[in-house]
């Protein structure tokens, strides 16, 4: 059983072919985030941020909690599991005028809770690509200044998500060209706990 998944995904990667996509017919164009709002597990994830993973045996589920503050403004909260051990993070981000996208106009991506020789910071920009509001696939913009990193997330409120969520997941990886970083991690949610609201 906790060989499920990865087994799942690599059989995905091998009876896929490369076929481009268009990103923007098939991503999604309006988002009602009162509903999008609250706990979400990260369950895979696929980044072009090199080592924003840690060793195998040392991944665990992430998280993350979203909130309305004003109608344009939305706070993420993000637990991952990093080489550096278990590591959160708050944000504050402005409604861009695209409706689907909230963006971090500081430049320094906001306060890092814990602190570390980080190769990533803040979240530059979140991007709902697609959701039915049970889970939801999450474009990120991870980074400093003038480096951006790309990074996918599979989001789901429970700690289990359906072989449809993540054949859409592997789909975007395909979109992305993010497919060879796909990772779905172990269902360990002490990480994950650290920022239950
Ligand atoms: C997953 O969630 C279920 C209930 O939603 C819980 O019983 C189970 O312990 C969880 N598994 C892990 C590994 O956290």
């Amino acid at each position: 059983m906790r060989l499920g998944l990865p087994v799942l995904l690599l059989v995905l990667v091998l009876a896929r072919g490369s076929q481009p996509q268009e990103w923007h017919s098939k991503e999604a164009h309006t988002v009602n985030w009162d509903k999008f709002s609250g706990f979400w597990y990260i369950l895979a994830v696929a980044s072009d941020a090199q080592g924003f993973l840690p060793a195998r045996d040392k991944r665990k589920l992430g998280a993350s909690v979203v909130r309305v503050k004003k109608t344009d403004q939305l706070k993420v909260v993000t637990a991952f599991s990093r080489p550096q051990g278990c590591q959160s993070q708050e944000v504050t981000l402005q409604r861009d005028r695209k409706k689907t996208v909230f963006r971090n106009t500081c430049a320094y991506g906001g306060g890092l809770v814990s602190t570390g020789s980080l190769p990533v910071r803040g979240v530059k920009a979140f991007r709902v690509l697609a959701t039915d509001y049970s889970y939801g696939l999450v474009y990120l913009q991870l980074g400093r200044v003038a480096i951006t990193h790309r990074t996918l997330l599979l989001l789901h409120r429970q700690n289990v998500s359906s072989f449809q969520n993540l054949r859409d997941f592997m789909d975007w990886c395909d979109i992305l060209a993010l497919t060879k970083t796909a990772v779905v991690l172990p269902k360990d949610a002490s990480c994950a706990y650290t920022i239950l609201p």
